[in-house]
């Protein structure tokens, strides 16, 4: 698995509020290491100490009156900040790189969940990336109401989880519009499985990709 590879590996994570992909990333990344494999974990918006500040006035619960446009923006800057900073120079180094949300996030609630334009967002995405593309997505997908649900017993409530479940449900129907216009690169997984049961299914098919990967 930890094959001689010239470039990294990058592998993202997707999914509604409460999805559990937070923890798949984290399961997947001990897992790999423990394996020997080169490994970096990372999420978005964050990963950087300025993307880290660009989440907190992103997430402020107070911040109810952000414009739609300016939101889009920030969750560029800190993307393009994470990329320069962690991203690129860790598979530019070889290793693999699990990013907990990246692009597929901001067409899902920007653009399926505010409805910004598809072409206003790949004009800010190349700008942002360079069209850079995960060479894996795993799409942890849920009920809607189970996912928000799983975040309240946790209390976890920032700016975006406080909108209507039917923003939520925009979002869900965007990250499966993806998928589906992408078989090649998401892997979609049944969210309401047990942690281990799921851990194991992608683990499996991130091995295989790893595997591709070092031919
Ligand atoms: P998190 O809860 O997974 O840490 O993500 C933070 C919130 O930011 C979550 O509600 C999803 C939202 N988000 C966007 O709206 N657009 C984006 O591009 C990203 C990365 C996250």
């Amino acid at each position: 698995m930890s094959a001689n590879r010239k470039s990294g590996v990058f592998i993202t994570f997707e999914g509604i509020e409460g999805s559990g992909k937070s923890t798949q990333a984290k399961l997947l990344a001990s897992g790999l290491a423990a394996a020997g494999v080169e490994v970096i974990a990372t999420h978005e918006p964050g990963g950087t100490l300025i993307s880290d500040r660009i989440r907190a006035l992103l997430l402020d619960p107070e911040h109810t009156d952000m414009d739609a446009t300016t939101e889009l923006l920030l969750y560029a800057a800190a993307r393009a900040q994470h990329l320069a900073q962690k991203i690129r120079p860790a598979l530019a180094a070889g290793a693999v790189v699990i990013c907990d949300r990246f692009s597929d996030s901001t067409v899902a609630y920007q653009g399926f969940g505010r409805g910004i334009a598809r072409e206003l967002l790949d004009a800010v995405d190349a700008v942002a990336t360079g069209r850079l593309r995960p060479h894996l997505t795993i799409l942890c997908d849920l009920d809607v109401r189970q996912g928000l649900q799983r975040n309240r017993n946790a209390r976890k409530r920032d700016r975006l989880e406080l909108e209507a479940v039917d923003f939520h449900e925009k979002v869900r129907a965007g990250f499966l519009a993806l998928a589906h216009d992408d078989p090649g690169r998401f892997h979609i997984v049944d969210a309401a499985q047990p942690p281990d049961v799921l851990a194991a299914e992608i683990l499996a098919r991130v091995k295989k990709v790893l595997w591709d990967s070092a031919k």
